[in-house]
This record gives structure tokens, C-alpha cells and sequence, in this order.
């Protein structure tokens, strides 16, 4: 979609608006060859060229990325490491900043996405789109089968919370490693989940959100959605 210039510059985080004019001035813009001169000129994003180099993701950012545990999905600096960290810089100076879909706790690992587009965070984290996350767990002493269909009820309660956890399917893997899938995601859920059951979790990582994998991406690693992972997601 074109839009005004100086808008273009300061939503991908070149420079203010005001600024626009001196880019413009010193031919640091070009479209389809030209040098663009006028900060108000309407122009398509994909079409420009600054400093010679094409806008990175003109459409928008969205992406996978493997948490290392340790890091917060807060925007925060205070809070230590954050996931945007392992992301390039430059994003951090967009408007909208790229936000988590969701989000994991510092002691959690695993998948997590990270976009720009608000009406993609409220599609993937709305209780009505129902998209199930896979958590791989170990917990702090072995694992009783009966566990299995308290999961799977629907009638935990977790304290704080009005109404009780969605059934979850819990898979057994090994004598304390199981596999949970959550339909929700309330705040610290696997782990309070486990408490309620008297158990501690002891690692906690997120291995799928719907059909999307890590495969291929070592901790702190991200890569762009491609349309088979858009199509996987439903979208
Ligand atoms: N449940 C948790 O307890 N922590 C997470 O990070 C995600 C789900």
C-alpha cells in the first residue's frame, strides 16, 4: 500500500518524520531509479531503495524463534535478557515494535513467535482459535498414569482463576518426562497445572505452537514464516 514517505521512514525505523526532509534532501531515498526529493511523496515501501538498500520486511515481520531459557518476552531492559536481543537491532526501532505472540517465562525454552501485526497476536492467543501447544516437561519425581485423565477433564482449578483449565492431553514419555497439550495459555500454566497435581516441574519447553516445529533452528535462532507455515497456522 503507498504511503507518505516521512510515515515510510519513521514506521521502519530510519528516522523521525521530521527527520525525512534531510534524508530526502541528501538522496539517501530512490524509487525505480530516481532519487525521491519530497518527503510527502506517496510510494509503495517494497518499491524503495534506502542508502541503496532495500526496506527489510516491507510487509511486516513474522517469525519463529527458539527461546534459550533465560531470556523474558518483555520489552523490558530491566528485566535482563530479552528475546528481542536475539532479533536484528533494527527492529527495535519500528512503530509497531515486533511483539511475542503469547509469551514463555525466563525458565522456558522453546517456540515462540514474534510479529508486528497486531491483528495476528489477537488471532493466535484468542481463546476462540483454539490453537494447541505442545510443552515437553520434566517433573520432580515419577509420573502416575492417573494424571492422564485429570488432565483431561476440564475441571482443574488453578488458584487465582475463576474457571477451571480446558481438558489438556498429557502423553507419558518416560518415568518424570511427559508431553502436555495446552488449548489456553494462562499465566505459568503448565507449572501451576503440575502444582495443583503435586508435582514440580523441573524443565519446561514449548516444542510446537499448531503445526509449527523447531526444526532446524538451534537455541536463540529464528526464521521467517514461509506460506506453508502461514497455511499450517490457518491463516
Ligand atoms: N506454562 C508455563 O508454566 N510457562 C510457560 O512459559 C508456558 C506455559
Amino acid at each position: 500500500m503507498k504511503r507518505r514517505l516521512d510515515q515510510i521512514l519513521s514506521s521502519y525505523g530510519y528516522c523521525s518524520r521530521k527527520e525525512a526532509k534531510a534524508w530526502c534532501r541528501d538522496g539517501r531515498v530512490a524509487c525505480a531509479g530516481e532519487s525521491v526529493r519530497d518527503p510527502a511523496a506517496k510510494l509503495e515501501p517494497r518499491e524503495l531503495l534506502i542508502d541503496g538498500e532495500p526496506i527489510d520486511h516491507p510487509d511486516g515481520i513474522l517469525v519463529v524463534l527458539h527461546k534459550p531459557v533465560g531470556y523474558v518476552c518483555s520489552h523490558d531492559p530491566a528485566e535482563g535478557e530479552r528475546i528481542y536481543d536475539l532479533l536484528p537491532i533494527d527492529w527495535q526501532a519500528r512503530d509497531p515494535q515486533p511483539v511475542s505472540v503469547g509469551r514463555l517465562d525466563r525458565d522456558t525454552s522453546g517456540l515462540i513467535l514474534v510479529t508486528d501485526q497486531s491483528m495476528l497476536v489477537h488471532r493466535l492467543t484468542s481463546p476462540k482459535h483454539k490453537v494447541p501447544k505442545t510443552y515437553e516437561v520434566l517433573v520432580d519425581k515419577p509420573l502416575s498414569a492417573e494424571l492422564i485423565p485429570a488432565f483431561a477433564a476440564g475441571t482443574l482449578m488453578l488458584d487465582g482463576e475463576k474457571e477451571a483449565c480446558r481438558p489438556a492431553e498429557l502423553r507419558i514419555t518416560g518415568e518424570r518426562t511427559a508431553e502436555l497439550v495446552l488449548m489456553e495459555g494462562k499465566y505459568h500454566q503448565v507449572r501451576r497445572m503440575f502444582a495443583a497435581l503435586g508435582y514440580h516441574v523441573q524443565t519446561l519447553h514449548r516444542s510446537r505452537f499448531a503445526e509449527l516445529s523447531l526444526e532446524g533452528l538451534e537455541e536463540g535462532e529464528f526464521r521467517d514464516l514461509g506460506a506453508a507455515d502461514l497455511a499450517a497456522l490457518g491463516l
